[in-house]
């Protein structure tokens, strides 16, 4: 497999092209951001920080059954993927309250939902990322009504297999968003799954573990994700 061409520079990873038509490199920069892209910072080591634990857990995923467009790491900052064509739309599971959800409906953080909910957000930072519903995907075209079931139906498969493993390192699984895409006919994971995208707290402290460290000035970032690492067992170096 030979990497080629630069196909798209997103705000935290890079996406290149390879020999094989059905396959991409994915690199994993310091690049930060949050709040649609309007704070942006360079944290040492979080792109090979990221790009191992997003290894690690696509590893269990797979194991759990999930499609996952994960083929292998390929160096510290580079993994190789399967070539999706991405349904634009991202899927969030909450199992307590953060973030948007507080803000948008007054209820204090932290409150436990159960069940957990689903909400569908459009991909589009120019528009900050508006949330829409499941007649907006399929009227716009975004996925088919089947395309969307099968999403929801392994974003809810995740949450099981993901909240039981963040169980087993002490942390509860906050939330959080993932990326689907189609990979000859099929909706197989993609993007990744870092503390970038989820939030993870320490079950007795409530310590934050993830990108609110980083939203909302509190240091110790790239620290925090190494620590959710070590707490699963993942290895960086
Ligand atoms: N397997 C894949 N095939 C094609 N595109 C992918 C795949 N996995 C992720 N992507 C896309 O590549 C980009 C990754 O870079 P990222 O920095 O996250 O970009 P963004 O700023 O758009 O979120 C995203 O747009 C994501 O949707
Ligand atoms: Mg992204």
């Amino acid at each position: 497999m030979e990497k080629r061409e630069l196909l798209y520079t997103g705000k935290a990873k890079s996406v290149y092209a390879t020999d094989d038509a059905d396959h991409l490199v994915i690199l994993f920069r310091n690049d930060t951001s949050a709040f649609d892209g309007k704070k942006v910072e360079q944290l040492d080591r979080k792109g090979m920080v990221n790009n191992k634990f997003n290894a690690f857990i696509m590893e269990k995923l797979a194991a759990a059954g999930i499609p996952v467009h994960q083929e292998k790491l390929l160096s510290d900052n580079e993994s190789l993927v399967k070539r999706l064509t991405m349904i634009p739309v991202e899927c969030v599971v909450r199992n307590f309250a953060a973030g948007s959800l507080v803000r948008r409906l007054g209820v204090e953080e932290g409150k436990e939902l159960l069940p957990p909910t689903f909400e569908l957000f459009l991909k589009n930072d120019a528009l900050g990322d508006p949330m829409v519903n499941e007649y907006h995907v399929r009227s716009f075209g975004w996925a088919t009504d089947e395309q969307l079931q099968r999403m929801k139906e392994l974003s809810f498969k995740v949450n099981e297999v993901l909240k039981q493993l963040f169980d087993g390192g002490n942390m509860l699984l906050v939330d959080f968003k993932l990326e689907f895409g189609l990979f000859h006919g099929d909706i197989v994971l993609g993007d990744e799954f870092s503390p970038d995208g989820c939030r993870l707290w320490d079950k007795d402290t409530r310590k934050k573990l993830d990108k609110d460290r980083f939203r909302q000035g509190l240091g110790g970032v790239v620290e925090a994700y190494e620590e959710v690492g070590h707490r699963l067992g993942v290895k960086f170096d």
